[in-house]
């Protein structure tokens, strides 16, 4: 079977790019006989990690699900609000609750999609812990209100790992640094996630992950712990982020031009800041689901960024609700070929209805 059979559509909404450099660092780790967690391909990882972000620690984990677990046992935040953004994958919310926290829904900046200013200032007083995430490739322009913000960050930067706020690098701002590693994201380990932060909160974080740790029996997060193999491709795609994040702003402005005027519609990072292009954001006013049919019976893997309401029924969430509506997601990813891209192209164009 092809990869792109494997993937059931023409052109899938993503697919990681794996070459020969991952191909050989995996079986570098089943030539060492080591394929399980914490072997040397783990503590490989773990250091290029923290030293990416110029960080003391990093963990790697099983998931960025597990990852953000983790960090929030380690804030404690049991029976605590915990903010995090209304329009995000589910995934964020169900970690909070495993963790014991109450999860506090924040309606979305309407540019970059994660908290709007003046966000962290304004809930003193009324959680605990903020996970700040910069959403589907954008860098958050809250990142720069951290530093005074009055409660723990949790900063995810799962999807714009290799970006910039106002020239500091993503991953510079939280408390914790979260990332997933699943294989849709900037850097592909199949599954995995990584906890990056002081050397203190690491060690407490490692603490949580290990089953025959002195926590009490039901504590440690079970399931946390990652595979060497997995760390030997993810560690493998960390050293080529810079050649990513390089052919995705490509074929985004290959896609911009196809788009021309209506190129205004794409959600972009402000001029003083860099995302990554891990999504290609469209506006199709009210119509994201009609978009995304049309894409798919032509051929091509277009989705919403968020695919189900979880703020529905719960407070007042305006943006969440628009950008439900509005938003497609077009796949943009190292591994398309230039076929593809035209492929792409031309099904942007009549989705968009330019003639
Ligand atoms: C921004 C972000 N953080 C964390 C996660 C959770 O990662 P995982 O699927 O590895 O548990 C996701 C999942 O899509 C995500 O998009």
């Amino acid at each position: 079977m092809s990869a792109d059979s494997a993937y059931g559509m023409l052109i899938p909404h993503s697919r990681p790019q794996l070459g020969r450099e991952e191909r050989l660092a995996v079986l570098g780790t089943l030539d060492r006989g080591w394929v399980g967690a914490g072997g040397e391909a783990s503590r490989e990882f773990e250091n290029a990690l923290a030293a990416a972000f110029q960080r003391p620690a990093a963990l790697a984990v099983s998931s960025g699900s597990a990852a953000l677990e983790v960090a929030l046992r380690v804030a404690d935040v049991v029976g605590e609000r915990v903010a995090i953004p209304a329009f995000a994958c589910a995934s964020i919310e169900r970690a909070v609750v495993r963790a014991g926290g109450r999860p506090y829904l924040v309606d979305a900046d309407p540019d970059d999609l994660s908290f709007p200013p003046g966000t962290l200032r304004s809930l003193a007083g009324q959680c605990k812990v903020a996970i700040l995430i910069h959403q589907f490739g954008l860098p958050a322009a809250s990142a720069t209100e951290v530093a005074d913000a009055p409660l723990a960050v949790i900063e995810d930067a799962t999807t714009c790992v290799g970006g910039h706020v106002l020239g500091r690098a993503v991953g510079a701002f939280g408390r914790f640094v979260v990332m997933s590693f699943s294989a849709t994201k900037m850097l592909c380990g199949g599954e995995g996630g990584a906890v990056v932060g002081s050397a203190e909160d690491v060690e407490a974080a490692r603490r949580w992950t290990d089953p025959e740790s002195d926590l009490p029996p039901d504590a440690p997060v079970p399931h946390a712990k990652i595979p060497d193999m997995a760390c030997a491709l993810a560690a493998t795609q960390l050293t080529r982020l810079a050649e990513f994040v390089t052919r995705r702003a490509d074929i985004a402005r290959l896609y911009d031009e196809t788009l021309g005027e209506e190129a205004h519609r794409v959600l972009r990072a402000p001029d003083n800041s860099s995302g990554t292009w891990w999504r290609y954001l469209i506006a199709v006013p009210g119509d994201a689901a009609g978009a995304v049919e049309h894409g798919r019976a032509d051929g091509v893997g277009f989705s919403q960024p968020v695919p189900t309401r979880q703020w529905d029924g719960r407070g007042h969430f305006p943006v969440s609700d628009r950008l439900y509506q509005d938003l497609v997601s077009v796949p943009i990813y190292p591994s398309l070929h230039d076929g593809d891209i035209e492929h792409v192209r031309r099904t942007l164009r009549k989705v968009v209805g330019i003639e």
